[in-house]
């Protein structure tokens, strides 16, 4: 089975959350593993829309890219598509910052004669848990990332409880394991009953295959149980 006829809609990269003009906080997030996803499930038929952050990457083959910069455009995107299209599945994969400046400035602050600024930090919306939790629309399938440094599994089904979603794929993002920029990644996947399957060090390329092949199941299983 492909997935023709199939709507998925991804999250990928750093957000940038503005300081003032000229600066912002972001994160170490290249879109690598997002862009190699948008590209499997395109090439395995979907219909693919890609929100990104800033990232250098060129947009994958077939697929409908959407560049923006803060976590609130990001949000405000992906519920746009999904009040147009009729999304299936929903994956997140960007490194959403957690927190936004409350109050950015208008103008490039100046240092001359200033004391180091102090930064007032607000909580960002959680697109994951937004989109998880929508009573008109939600895709039929959610999946989340969680990227943790320690007590892998045992934090990533925490972060699933909590977050509403079906599947999360947790990767240690320790600096040693390089995932964050780098082409390689090792994933703890967790289905909707938590169980667990731990994939081997592959390419980010081969991880976005092996998720494809899932969503194919996952398809071919409801469509089989006349179930979609
Ligand atoms: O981009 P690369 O360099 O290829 O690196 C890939 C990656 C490490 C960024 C990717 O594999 C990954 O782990 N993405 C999720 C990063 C993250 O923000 O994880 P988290 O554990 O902080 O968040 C959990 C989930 O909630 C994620 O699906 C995240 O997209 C989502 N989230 C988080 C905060 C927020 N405000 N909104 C969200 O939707």
């Amino acid at each position: 089975m492909s997935l023709n006829g199939i709507k998925i809609l991804i999250t990928s990269g750093s957000t940038y959350e503005p300081i003032d003009p000229v600066r912002f906080i972001g994160n170490r997030s290249s879109g690598k593993q997002g862009y190699a996803i948008a590209e499997a499930l395109a090439n395995a038929g979907a219909d693919v829309f890609l929100i990104s952050g800033p990232v250098i990457l060129e947009d994958p083959k077939g697929v409908n890219v959407k560049r923006i910069e803060s976590c609130k455009q990001m949000l405000a995107s992906c519920l746009d598509v999904i009040s147009k299209e009729n999304i299936d599945v929903f994956i997140s994969a960007a490194a959403v910052a957690d927190w936004t400046v409350e109050k950015p400035a208008k103008n490039k602050m100046k240092k001359e004669d200033n004391l180091p600024p102090v930064l007032k930090l607000v909580e960002n919306p959680d697109i994951l848990k937004t989109i998880s939790n929508l009573s008109n629309n939600r895709p039929n399938l959610v999946v989340g990332f969680a990227a943790e440094t320690e007590n892998v599994i045992e934090f990533a089904v925490q972060k699933k409880k909590r977050k509403g979603c079906d599947w999360m794929l947790a990767n240690n993002v320790s600096p040693e394991n390089e995932v964050f920029g780098g082409d390689e990644n090792t994933i703890n996947f967790l289905n909707e009953k938590n169980e667990l399957e731990v994939w081997k060090k592959m390419s980010k390329k081969n991880v976005a295959i092996l998720l494809a092949d899932k969503i194919v199941e996952h398809f071919t299983v409801l469509k089989n149980s006349n179930k979609f």
